[in-house]
């Protein structure tokens, strides 16, 4: 079976996903990762039996220390792709040059790179809004897109609203991307 192991630093809503669509059926998450100890995912994948490491980016002088373990870490398990689920941090060379990694995004990439996407994508004149998931580069949010799903903005929509209806493509568009590109069946060319 095809492994997958998940970075992820926030509530984890994207991992627990992942794991219960995915893992132990389609593929098996080998590891969770996260770089904040507070993390709300941190229990949503033990109690699911997935291994997670914290790794504290605070605890690092520098983003190149912190990525080197990072590296060292990911590498300790035999691992088909690293999935990043909501894992917030800006990356280095050394992470991006060692790692073939994917990112959920939620806008419609290259729009709305960065933080706050979801809002700065609700608050323009765009008349969708969507997700995307690309490979990670050494641009942040730049890397090829590898699958992206879109959705009409309703007239008048609250936020609550726009960011439910991006939740539920997440939902959705990330496993089935995962298993496509293990599979060879998508984009995989990176
Ligand atoms: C998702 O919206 C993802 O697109 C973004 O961070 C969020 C993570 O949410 N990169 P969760 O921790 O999976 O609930």
């Amino acid at each position: 079976m095809k492994k997958i192991i998940i970075l992820f630093s926030g509530t984890g809503t994207n991992l627990l996903n992942l794991i219960e669509k995915l893992h132990g059926r389609e593929l098996e998450v080998a590891a969770a990762i996260t770089n904040r100890p507070d993390a709300g995912g941190i229990a949503k994948a033990r109690v699911k039996g997935i291994h997670v490491d914290i790794i504290d980016h605070k605890d690092f002088e520098s983003r190149e220390t912190f990525d080197g373990v990072l590296v060292d870490k990911i590498k300790s398990y035999p691992y088909d792709l690293v999935v990043m689920a909501g894992f917030m941090r800006i990356l280095t060379p050394h992470f991006t040059d060692n790692i073939r990694a994917i990112n959920l995004h939620p806008s419609l990439l290259p729009k709305f790179k960065g933080a706050q996407a979801i809002e700065r994508s609700f608050e323009s004149s765009d008349k969708e809004g969507g997700v995307s998931v690309h490979w990670v580069s050494g641009e942040l949010d730049g890397g090829e897109v590898v699958a992206q799903e879109s959705f009409v903005k309703a007239a008048g929509e609250s936020i609550e609203s726009f960011s439910e209806k991006i939740r539920r493509i997440e939902y959705d568009l990330l496993p089935r991307t995962i298993v496509e590109l293990l599979k060879g069946t998508t984009k995989n060319d990176e």
